[in-house]
């Protein structure tokens, strides 16, 4: 092994290449997209394996993304990316509590360090080179609701009446693997979902997309259209002797499409043909770190084992090994590293590669749809995911669980997701495992209810965690909470794509804006765009909770019944106090917040007008984007801008408004806080 150095680093070359970096008391180590433990991610050990992880307990080291970019904030600021599709560990500071080590799984890999002032230029700089961010169409910011159970037609349809006869806005039902034919991909179970198509186009005609799951594993079924053809073509994944790989998941036994092969991409990406020719328009590609229970080979050995226990009087080291043998028959390294990619003709090993997997079967279904209907967008996200695949879809974070732990893990997350290109994002809200109370599913939506993907996912054997699953009580909040995020669409969407046009992050920590020490330290309030802070209550039976301010802000309590009140807040500690029903959003100095009328859904949206709420201290300026929320055009620069700004003056605010293509929008009235909390009301009218 021999040594050499990249600036601050000490790189060691090898079999494996090892980075260090000796952290000073103060660095403070961002990064690392979706991971455990804080946003700081010092202490801990982090593995860049995309693994199927239900259980993210904050001991476990590797979730189903890799996302392999660092960011050193103290007296040297520098972000690390290191390009490589294999195994990657950061070890900062769990061994040695100075040391940020860094481990590559093998000799080839590229390694970028990006220096710059501050630490969104870092970041920009990074985001700028990986590439421009997916754009889902609009109606994926609306709300979404899911549930692994909804088991027939006539349950999703019950689903999406009592969303009418609630009064609460919606714009998609997910269809999880309940609706295929015994879990084969592209199929739907003709009894379960009769007229599937029909089925499809009623729904829409009530106002909600269908959005189902498509998962990385083929069912081995003669007669199956996919799996002949795959066999026909040599599509899938070889073992050692060159045969299709086996393993199970849902279906039984299956084989993996190799997605590191283009043409198997293809193929792949126009099967999602056979449901957007039922009007399907969006889609979660799921288990594709690939996710396996077991390989046929490991159960067979497993089973040998087994059977010469059997009638053996067995001690505690002889049980726990034999039960070791079959608990770790799941997404075992042994199994990832016995079958084989086909990349440009060469053999290679998956583990090798491991990362790229959901990756390319994401970015195949992205390059279908866009031959089967191309200027369109659809909504996709991915379970696993690597850095790059941003440029085609979001991810969601996986089998979280319904625990106040994972609401925190949520808020932590976001920021990190972001820095790594990932815009299109967010959680299972309520939580994938276990059962939510009503309090838990509130708390989260006030979280969610600011996340581009705003999903509620639960699994099937738990609690129904609709939003009228619970007493009228928590529904009638929760209505609010929905109804909220529909009039901040304008807000959301605007921040979303001016963030994809630029670079930049959607969700930030606040030292990417403040740099006073305390700003650098708060872990659990997030900037959301240009305006806003948020604080979300995490804690079960809270009714308040301690903010940083790193400046005076507005702060509006939200309330369904009465559109809450507002006062401006002092720079400093505070203490705020959020019942259940409140939700509190900062808007922080010279900045403001777009409003638009609430609806049922994205489509009945009017947005002829506009309101804003600003806290005007000397001037704030903003920039409204739009655009058609449907097609691609965005990328040649058609959308619509407007810029507003609001000036102070000695005892009035001058606004002025200009615009740049946009048509839509009539009328903007004005609420504007000075810092004495005074407001002063204008309309504006648009030619
Ligand atoms: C996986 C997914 C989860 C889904 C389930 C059944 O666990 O992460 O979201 O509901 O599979 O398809």
């Amino acid at each position: 092994m021999s040594q050499s150095s990249l600036d601050y680093l000490t790189v060691s070359l090898g079999e494996k290449l090892k980075l260090q970096y000796y952290m000073k008391a103060e660095d403070i180590i961002l990064g690392l997209g979706e991971n455990q433990r804080g946003i700081n991610k010092r202490g801990g050990i982090y593995e860049s394996y995309c693994t199927d992880e239900p259980l993210h307990t904050p001991g476990k080291k590797a979730l189903y993304g890799a996302h392999n970019f660092i960011l050193v904030d103290g007296p040297e600021r520098f972000g690390i990316f290191i390009d490589f599709p294999g195994r990657v560990s950061f070890d900062v500071g769990f061994t040695h509590k100075d040391m940020l080590e860094i481990t590559i799984n093998g000799s080839d890999a590229d390694i970028y360090m990006i220096k710059d002032k501050g630490l969104r230029n870092i970041t920009r700089h990074f985001l700028s080179s990986i590439g421009q961010a997916y754009a889902p169409p609009k109606w994926a910011f609306g709300y979404q609701q899911s549930r692994w159970g909804y088991e027939t037609a006539l349950d999703v349809e019950k689903i999406a009446n009592s969303f009418i006869e609630n009064d609460i806005p919606c714009d998609s039902i997910y269809l999880d693997i309940d609706y295929m034919k015994d879990f084969k991909d592209f199929t739907v179970d003709e009894e379960r979902f009769p007229n599937f198509g029909e089925f499809v186009q009623k729904m829409k005609a009530k106002g909600f997309r269908l959005v189902p799951i498509i998962d990385a594993g083929v069912k081995i079924e003669k007669d199956y259209d996919v799996y002949e053809e795959g066999i026909e073509k040599g599509y899938f994944c070889k073992d050692e002797k060159g045969e299709p790989f086996v393993a199970a998941v849902w279906p039984g036994k299956v084989h993996f499409p190799d997605f590191l092969n283009e043409d198997v991409q293809r193929w792949f990406g126009l099967k999602y043909k056979t449901l957007i020719d039922c009007g399907i328009e969006g889609f979660w590609n799921d288990m594709n770190e690939p996710a396996i229970f077991y390989s046929e080979k490991r159960l067979d050995q497993a089973i040998q084992v087994a059977k010469q226990s059997e009638n053996e009087n067995l001690d505690i080291y002889a049980f726990f090994k034999l039960k070791d043998v079959f608990t770790n028959l799941s997404n075992s390294p042994e199994d990832y590293g016995s079958f084989y990619h086909n990349v440009n003709g060469e053999n290679i090993k998956h583990d090798k590669l491991h990362n790229l997997y959901g990756f390319y079967m994401t970015k195949a279904a992205a390059e279908g749809f866009m031959e089967i209907k191309p200027n369109e967008r659809f909504l996709l996200f991915s379970r696993a995911s690597y850095i790059g695949m941003h440029r085609y879809s979001g991810i969601w974070t996986g089998d979280n669980n319904s625990w106040w732990e994972h609401l925190l893990l949520n808020i932590k997350m976001m920021p990190s997701i972001n820095m790594c290109g990932f815009l299109y994002s967010g959680a299972d809200t309520g939580g994938f495992g276990g059962d939510a109370n009503g309090q838990l599913l509130i708390r989260w939506m006030q979280l969610s209810l600011f996340t581009p993907l705003f999903r509620n996912h639960t699994a099937i054997g738990h609690r129904m965690q609709e939003p009228f699953a619970f007493e009228e009580e928590t529904t009638s909040i929760i209505r609010d909470i929905i109804k909220l995020r529909y009039a901040l669409f304008p807000y959301i969407y605007s921040e979303y794509m001016k963030a994809l046009h630029g670079n930049d992050v959607y969700f930030s920590i606040l030292s990417f804006e403040y740099d006073d020490l305390m700003s650098r330290r708060v872990e659990n309030q997030l900037l959301v765009g240009d305006s806003l802070m948020i604080c979300p209550i995490y804690e079960e039976n809270a009714t308040g909770r301690y903010v940083w301010l790193p400046e005076d802000m507005l702060l509006w309590k939200h309330r369904g019944d009465s559109q809450g009140n507002y006062s401006i807040v002092g720079k400093g500690h505070m203490y705020l106090e959020a019942g259940l029903e409140e939700i509190p959003i900062f808007i922080r100095k010279n900045k403001m917040l777009i409003l638009g009328k609430s609806a049922r859904n994205v489509d009945a949206l009017v947005g002829d007008e506009l309101s804003v709420i600003a806290f005007v201290d000397s001037k704030a300026t903003y920039r409204y984007y739009d655009d058609d929320g449907r097609s691609l055009e965005y990328q040649k620069g058609l959308y619509s801008e407007i810029l507003i700004e609001i000036q102070k003056n000695e005892d009035d605010f001058e606004i002025a408004v200009k615009y740049s293509r946009s048509e839509k929008v009539k009328k903007i009235s004005f609420e504007i806080f000075d810092s004495n909390g005074n407001i002063t009301r204008k309309t504006i009218l648009c030619k």
